[in-house]
């Protein structure tokens, strides 16, 4: 039972989609439910902790003594991790964020008045490495959603954006991951790697939780 193990710690954590619009009524987006990312901020508050959960659009319910923050785009949730991150310890990057976003944003519909069209992309920032590479940064943790070579990219990530920990999941297996109500992961930190049996997301989520609380505690002392 670990209701005590993250009492009094700040956690953070980015769930969902993004939306990058492209004209008033339109968007570029992505599959994510934001399942994951709503279980984990619902284990952490059982934890004790005091959890954000910067969320996009999603049709999830906000979990009990959660505070959530709602955004839309990759821009907004960069703002919005950036605002918190000075106050919390722990960052959890469990959002879909888009990688790209349309240069322009058309101030009118834009109207079909050719036979094809182009839109001009440009990268998104990636909010976790940010946070990562504060000065003061919090104990974070990042996920790696891949269809191939997991473990080689996942350990990748872990180094190149900085992180503490990373969670690897297969999304070319359709029975987890993206909107699945399972998940099966390996957990990756600089000292080594676990591997987490196929389970609910929720159920998922707890065990995660006790892990992350381990290796920040560790990280304290
Ligand atoms: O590089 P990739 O998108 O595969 O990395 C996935 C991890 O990075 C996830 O933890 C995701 O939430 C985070 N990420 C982010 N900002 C981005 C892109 C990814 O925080 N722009």
């Amino acid at each position: 039972f670990n209701s005590r193990l993250l009492d009094g710690v700040h956690l953070t954590i980015t769930a969902g989609p993004t939306r990058e619009a492209i004209d008033p009524v339109r968007y570029i987006s992505n599959h994510s439910s934001g399942k994951m990312g709503y279980a984990l901020a619902s284990a952490a508050a059982d934890a004790g902790a005091r959890v954000s959960l910067i969320s996009g659009p999603t049709n999830l319910p906000c979990p009990d003594r959660v505070q959530r923050i709602d955004v839309v785009s990759a821009t907004d949730m960069h703002n919005a991790a950036l605002a918190v991150m000075g106050q919390c310890q722990v960052f959890i990057a469990c959002a879909a964020v888009a990688d790209y976003r349309p240069v322009n944003c058309a101030d009118q519909k834009i109207k079909k008045d050719n036979e094809s069209m182009r839109i001009d992309l440009v990268r998104n920032p990636d909010i976790v490495a940010a946070v990562a590479n504060h000065a003061q940064r919090p104990f974070t943790v990042g996920f790696a959603a891949e269809t191939q070579d997991l473990l080689h990219y996942a350990r990748d990530k872990l180094q190149r954006k900085n992180l503490d920990m990373i969670v690897a999941n297969d999304v070319a297996n359709t029975s987890i991951g993206f909107n699945a109500n399972d998940n099966a992961v390996t957990v990756v930190t600089p000292g080594g790697e676990q591997s987490i049996a196929q389970m609910g997301k929720n159920q998922l989520a707890v065990q995660l939780i006790a892990l992350i609380a381990q290796e920040f505690h560790c990280s304290q002392s």
